[in-house]
Parts: C-alpha cells; sequence; structure tokens
C-alpha cells in the first residue's frame, strides 16, 4: 500500500555520484520527481543532472563535502531558492576506510565520522527548520546492516554508521511531532565502487537497491534494512554472545 507518492516531488540526494546514489536518481527522474543532486565530483554531478534532466524532470546540482557544515548550509540554501521547498531528502553520501588494529589511527575515525556520521547530521541541522516551517518533509539516512556489532578492522565504519542508527532513530521519534519522516536506511551488500562492484551470490545491484529504497520510503517505512537474505542472518548473529560470536567472526 502506497503511503506516499513521488511524482512531482522535489528530492535532494547528497552522495549522487555514487553507486546507490545515482541509481536513485535515475529511478526518481524516471517518477517524476525534481531533483537537486550534490557529491564532490562537478563533471560528474553536471553529467548526471545533463542525462536526467528532460521536459517533466528539472535537475541542479552543487558541489558539496558534505564534512564541511557550511557546505551543506549552501546546498540546502541553493536547493531551496531553487525549488522553495525539499520534500524528501535521501542521504548517501559515505566512505569506507579499514582501520586495521597493527595500522590504527584515530584519524581515519575521525574522517569517517565527518563525513557518514557528521555529513548527515549537518543536513538535519539545516533541513529540519524549513521542513518545521511547513510541518512536512522526509530525511532519509543511508547507514549500514552492520550497525550492531562489529567487524574486525572496520570499528571507523561501523561506528560512525552505528551513531548514525542511533541518532536517526531519536530525531525520527521527536520529528513525528512535526510530521516529519525520518528513515534510516540499513543495506547489506550492494555492488557500487565502495565494495569494488563486487558480484556474487547475494550482492544485490545498486538498481535492485534504489527500487527497495523507494518502495520503503512509498510505504513509509521507519527502517528500511535489505535484502532480506543478508538480513536474517546479520540479525541472529547480532543475538549472539560474545564468545560465539568471535567465534564465527574469526572465519571471515
Ligand atoms: N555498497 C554497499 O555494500 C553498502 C552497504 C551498506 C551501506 N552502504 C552505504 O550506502 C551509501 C552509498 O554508498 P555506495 O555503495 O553507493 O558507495 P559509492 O559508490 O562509493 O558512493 C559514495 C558516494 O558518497 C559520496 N561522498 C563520499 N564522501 C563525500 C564527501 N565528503 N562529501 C560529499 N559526498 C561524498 C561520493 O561522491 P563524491 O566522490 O563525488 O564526493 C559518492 O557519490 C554509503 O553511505 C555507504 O556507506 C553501502
Amino acid at each position: 500500500m502506497k503511503h506516499k507518492e513521488l511524482k512531482d516531488r522535489v528530492v535532494l540526494i547528497s552522495g549522487a555520484t555514487g553507486g546507490i546514489g545515482k541509481a536513485l536518481s535515475t529511478l526518481l527522474a524516471e517518477r517524476g520527481c525534481n531533483l537537486f543532486l550534490c557529491g564532490r565530483k562537478e563533471e560528474q554531478l553536471t553529467e548526471i543532472c545533463k542525462t536526467l534532466s528532460n521536459k517533466d524532470v528539472r535537475c541542479f546540482s552543487k558541489t558539496c563535502d558534505v564534512a564541511n557544515e557550511k557546505e551543506v548550509e549552501k546546498t540546502v540554501e541553493k536547493a531551496y531558492k531553487i525549488y522553495g521547498k525539499v520534500d524528501i531528502a535521501i542521504l548517501t553520501a559515505g566512505i569506507l576506510m579499514k582501520n586495521p588494529l597493527e595500522k590504527f589511527s584515530s584519524k581515519i575515525i575521525k574522517e569517517s565520522m565527518m563525513i557518514n556520521f557528521f555529513g548527515n547530521i549537518y543536513f538535519f541541522e539545516h533541513l529540519v527548520p524549513h521542513m518545521i516551517k511547513a510541518n512536512s518533509g522526509t530525511i532519509a539516512v543511508v547507514s549500514t546492516l552492520a550497525d550492531q556489532r562489529g567487524y574486525a578492522g572496520w570499528s571507523a565504519y561501523q561506528s560512525s554508521k552505528a551513531a548514525l542508527s542511533i541518532a536517526s532513530e531519536c530525531l525520527r521519534l521527536e520529528a513525528k511531532k512535526h510530521n516529519i519522516e525520518v528513515i534510516t536506511i540499513k543495506p547489506g551488500n550492494v555492488s557500487t565502487p565502495m565494495i569494488q562492484n563486487q558480484k556474487g551470490m547475494g550482492i544485490v545491484s545498486a538498481e535492485k537497491a534504489a527500487t527497495i529504497i523507494l518502495q520503503g520510503i512509498e510505504q513509509g517505512r521507519e527502517i528500511i534494512s535489505f535484502p532480506l537474505h543478508q538480513v536474517i542472518p546479520v540479525r541472529i548473529s547480532d543475538k549472539l554472545p560474545a564468545k560465539f560470536y568471535d567465534k564465527i567472526r574469526s572465519l571471515f
């Protein structure tokens, strides 16, 4: 059952040059949404916008480093200047940097937090006042399915995503009274440049991921976890006591 129609909505997408962000932009343009795309690669953004614009769909873009609060503020301002509103923001910008113990570095943790956590928090800070005024809006952030237990070497990525999952849940509870939806997207493995476009059993394509995400938004879901065949084993292993969990993780 559809809770929300996407056609004619204004959608802001961060990380629009990436695997999931680009697939979402393409699908949203096909659904008749007007787009505001951001990322750091100017040429790619311009090219994507040019491809997606047509007589029914407007597309604008702005370069933005999401780790820089001022740039996020300017990005939101520009989107409101052009369209007068943002109905939906889908925040996909993120990085995956491993941080093995032998070369452990707080810099990697800080950089991951700045992009994966604060890169979303800054958008909340600058979008929410507009959305409270409008008494409507949707902000969907992309966390990860693996946001509850650790993987060896992934302390930077997973701690930034765990923080994002919790913060977005807190904000979701508060935002309801302003008719603002906050959605936490929790993908399993998706074939994109982030995981070197890995293919293989169980890995979904960026296009499939985008379809599932948009379905979840249309249905008004609070948390969009996918694909189901990855969700089930991950959520079972989340419940394991540390001794069993460590044994299982040591096999990977
Ligand atoms: N692929 C997976 O298996 C998987 C699984 C779980 C969660 N996720 C999450 O899904 C989201 C999308 O990832 P993806 O797989 O599509 O990866 P991707 O292809 O590497 O795309 C990442 C996007 O983030 C943007 N980005 C990175 N740092 C940025 C910064 N400082 N400022 C602005 N934009 C920045 C990149 O754009 P520019 O380089 O142009 O800035 C790019 O558009 C990420 O948050 C990721 O953590 C992915």
